[in-house]
């Protein structure tokens, strides 16, 4: 496969995983590029986002609309909408399930299946401990469909600070699998 396109039009998804500092790290990290980003958040997803980070998804950076996650009606939810890539950013186990039975329920399922459909990048930030089978079967049939599982995994070489360095390692991962270049990450081998 060639390299990818730099994705000018990206959507993120918000489910009721834990894990918002994730969220909140890579749309703060690609909030000054050239981009088009919209956002779809579950109820769940604004239920944890409240709980860990004491906000609503319209005070996150980064996204310019909201659209409603009942609406089916919304672009993204038809493949003529171009959109180069979408991120679920956390993943619940209940998404990735709907999204390996393609039941499209909602208008995040929706999306992930219309990623799939037209080939475009689809990473799921899948977020629960430890896994049972289900949640692995899942796994392996949204791989197999074409998605990416990139689990909310920070490595530890860079020796982060904190959290929200750690964090950030992890969203310069995650925007690799879209194609978007972060300027100023750290790359491993890239330093004296
Ligand atoms: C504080 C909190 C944390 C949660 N963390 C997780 C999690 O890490 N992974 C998960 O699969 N579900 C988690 N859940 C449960 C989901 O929110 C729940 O299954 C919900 O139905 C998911 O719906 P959604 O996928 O439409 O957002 C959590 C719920 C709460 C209230």
């Amino acid at each position: 496969m060639g390299k990818r396109q730099v994705p000018k039009k990206i959507l993120v998804a918000v489910t009721g995983a834990s894990g918002m500092l994730y969220l909140q790290s890579f749309l703060t990290a690609i909030a000054d590029l050239d981009l088009v980003v919209h956002g779809i958040c579950s109820e769940a997803g604004q239920k944890v986002l409240g709980l860990e980070k004491g906000i609503t998804p319209q005070d996150l950076p980064a996204v310019s609309t909201w659209f409603d996650c009942r609406d089916f009606g919304a672009p993204p939810a038809s493949g003529s909408s171009g959109y180069d890539a979408m991120l679920v950013l956390p993943c619940s186990m209940g998404t990735l399930a709907a999204i390996a039975a393609g039941i499209s329920a909602n208008l995040i399922q929706r999306c992930a299946d219309v990623m799939l459909k037209e080939r475009k990048d689809l990473v799921l930030v899948v977020r629960e401990t430890p896994f049972n089978r289900t949640h692995l079967k899942n796994m392996l049939a949204v791989h197999d469909a074409g998605a990416i599982i990139c689990p909310p995994m920070p490595g530890y070489y860079l020796q982060p600070a904190s959290l929200e360095e750690a964090a950030d390692t992890f969203s310069w991962r995650l925007a690799d699998q879209v194609g978007i270049d972060i300027p100023g990450r750290r790359r491993w081998g890239t330093e004296e």
